[in-house]
């Protein structure tokens, strides 16, 4: 895990990560509320037992509000950590250690996948390579909803710098000069929904696959 000495700090001990996120997430109305963002979205579109995917679940707070509806969700994360906190958490989540951008999960098996808060996490390979995957395992007219960074506003633009500058890598910064709706169609998912979030900190998109090519 690369990033600043305070990034690596955070990871090694939780609290400080816990507490970074909860600082972060006052502006959406706390932390409950940041992990339910793609959940909001995806819900109200999926009947109840759909099949879904938390992408880059970590420890399964995000999947939370989806087992809550009564879906079928699995988890997928790399770190071995992260699954095991999610699997005290959940006993109804499926979980799967794998990597995003390779996922060892069958094609066309998830009516939803929701991908909150780790794209920005990946250099821009990975990050094209994880999109085609999540293209791939969605069923025809399947919905994908994705939280992340968006370049901030005013105010809130040093301290957004300033945080990524602390907390983040450089693959942060880099997805903060991304036109990711663009990218996102690149990678077969055509954006329906795009909301700006936290004084545009934020942003949350609702893509469905666009038809293979013949
Ligand atoms: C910032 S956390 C977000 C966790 C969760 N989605 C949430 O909203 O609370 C990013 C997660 O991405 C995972 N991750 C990073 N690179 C990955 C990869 N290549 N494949 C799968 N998971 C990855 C990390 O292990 C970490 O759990």
């Amino acid at each position: 895990m690369a990033g600043s000495p305070l990034r690596q700090l955070a990871y090694r001990h939780r609290w400080i990560y816990d507490a970074v996120t909860a600082t972060s997430a006052l502006s959406v109305g706390g932390v409950g509320r940041l992990r339910a963002l793609a959940a909001e979205w995806m819900v109200p579109l999926l009947p109840k037992g759909s099949a879904v995917l938390d992408l880059c679940c970590g420890s399964g707070e995000a999947a939370a509000p989806l087992l809550q509806a009564d879906l079928r969700v699995t988890g997928l994360d790399i770190a071995p950590r992260a699954l095991e906190l999610a699997a005290l958490r959940h006993s109804d989540l499926t979980l799967v250690q794998g990597l995003a951008e390779d996922p060892p999960l069958p094609e066309s098996s998830f009516a939803g996948i929701q991908l909150s808060l780790a794209l920005h996490e990946f250099p821009a390979a990975e990050r094209r390579a994880l999109l085609r995957s999540a293209r791939r395992l969605l069923q025809p007219g399947g919905v994908f909803v994705m939280v992340d960074l968006h370049p901030a506003a005013g105010l809130m633009k040093p301290l957004q710098q300033m945080f990524c500058a602390l907390f983040e890598t450089e693959t942060a910064t880099a997805f903060l000069q991304l036109d990711l709706p663009q990218e996102l169609a690149d990678c077969g998912l055509q954006v329906e929904r795009h909301e700006l979030l936290a004084g545009t900190a934020l942003q949350r998109l609702l893509c469905r696959p666009q038809p293979a090519s013949p």
